[in-house]
């Protein structure tokens, strides 16, 4: 088996940068897979100063010659990616059949879902997660629920889809009006509306994980696209202030539909700081001028939404975990660039709770934590020019040392500003990196 394939995983609470490692990675592979999440997610790649902000659509479709893969794991939204794909098609990438296939078994974000997100999170006041109102989490309960449920093959079926519709709507009206006064949705337009999503996407709609194990045997290399970051993993993060699906590398067996030693390399995307949208506890926040001086200058505002993000110093102590968890063989550290002109900077690298220094990082240990810092030079000359890690400044060389160490992983790639010319190749040992 294969293990030139390649996991590109986020490893914090997302927007750590995974769009620019995964478009310099694509043209080296076969296909870009998505295993996880649904629209939530926000990509932004830069080509020849054009901007792309991808949502649903996987991020090797800016290449010719890879085939992209919307996985099994992934909940559908046909809307908005026929909404992706056209205005792709605007800009002149060629979309169809031969480098775009969406795994039949994927479940569809219907309109009740997104509708629900809204009015739980609205009904939750303070409480709430501060999901992205996509109908990610509504979604993945329907799957779990089976019943209720509409899978992408069901698309390309009007009557099957048709029965299932006009049976989940009457469900979900009835709820919807009895518990949030809500206004009912017409079935039948609804109905109307995903038939005509399936005959956009039919020639697209195929059994992936099939497609993909055929490509295993064929020693063709694929890459898997993280989606959001390993603390926002149903399972592994900071529950209940995570998103609804497996976005570590333990998720990509079941979310693409393959073997686990498909997984070959793991190249765990690190942000030089930290950021989280949404609620849940974050330690190294910096609700204070640092924090707003993050924010602005990496430009932290929500691809998918527009909310300002949270911003703060990077949490080693929680890195190290992640990258545990997802097996990371090498790290992508992005926007170094961000902290040029900070006097000093600060890196986490432990956690006292109740008075006490914890032995082990674990997730519910956030909420009460108070960080232990070790406290590094800042530098103040621009790294956005530097292209070799030599020409960095001796702290931000440092700085970069310093995180290696603590996570115990090497670093391949360096980020230095948004272009994909912008990029520091250092001890990668991941193929179409260097
Ligand atoms: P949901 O995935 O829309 O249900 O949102 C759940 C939590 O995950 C919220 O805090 C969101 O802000 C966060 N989230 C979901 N997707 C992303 C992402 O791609 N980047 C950053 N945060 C995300």
């Amino acid at each position: 088996m294969s293990t030139e394939n390649v996991a590109v995983i986020g490893l914090q609470w997302g927007d750590e940068g995974k769009g620019k490692v995964v478009d310099a990675l694509a043209k080296a592979c076969r296909y870009v897979v998505r295993f996880c999440g649904g629209a939530n997610a926000g990509h932004t790649v830069n080509v020849a100063g054009e901007r792309f902000a991808l949502h649903l659509i996987p991020c090797g479709i800016l290449h010719e010659d890879v085939c992209n893969v919307v996985g099994n794991g992934v909940v559908f939204d046909p809307v908005v990616a026929l909404e992706e794909i056209r205005g792709l098609r605007e800009r002149g990438v060629s979309i169809g059949p031969e480098n775009l296939a969406v795994s039949q078994a994927a479940h569809v974000v219907m309109p009740w879902h997104k509708l629900q997100d809204t009015l739980s999170e609205r009904s939750l006041g303070r409480g709430k997660i501060g999901t992205t109102a996509r109908g990610i989490g509504p979604c993945y309960a329907d799957k779990a629920n089976r019943s209720t449920a509409i899978r992408v093959g069901d698309l390309a079926q009007p009557d099957v889809l048709r029965e299932k519709v006009l049976h989940v709507a009457d469900i979900r009206n009835r709820i919807f009006a009895a518990v949030y006064g809500a206004e009912p949705m017409d079935a039948e337009e609804v109905s109307e509306e995903y038939a005509e999503c399936g005959r956009q996407l039919a020639g697209m709609i195929r059994d992936t994980g099939r497609m993909l194990r055929r490509a295993i045997h064929r020693r063709e290399r694929i890459l898997f696209e993280g989606g959001q970051g390993s603390m926002l993993d149903i399972d592994h993060g900071t529950y209940p202030f995570v998103t609804s699906s497996s976005v570590t590398a333990c998720g990509v067996p079941s979310g693409a539909g393959v073997p686990p030693a498909a997984v070959g390399q793991v190249v765990g995307v690190v942000k030089a700081y930290c950021s989280r949208v949404g609620s849940g506890p974050f330690p190294t926040e910096q609700a204070n001028p640092i924090g707003d001086r993050l924010r602005e200058r990496g430009r932290e505002y929500g691809t998918t939404t527009g909310r300002p993000r949270r911003c703060g110093w990077l949490d080693t102590f929680a890195l190290r975990y992640t990258a545990d968890l997802s097996g990371v063989t090498e790290l992508a550290l992005s926007l170094l660039d961000v902290l040029t002109g900070l006097e000093e900077l600060k890196v986490c690298t432990g956690y006292r709770v109740a008075g006490r220094a914890a032995d082990a990082f674990a997730p519910d240990l956030m909420a009460d934590a108070e960080c232990t810092y070790q406290t590094l030079p800042g530098w103040q000359r621009s790294v956005s020019d530097c292209r070799a890690f030599d020409e960095l400044p001796a702290e931000a060389q440092q700085y970069v040392r310093c995180v290696s160490e603590l996570v115990g992983r090497p670093v391949g790639v360096i980020s230095v500003g948004p272009d994909r010319q912008q990029t520091i190749v250092y001890q990668t040992k991941v193929r179409g990196l260097a």
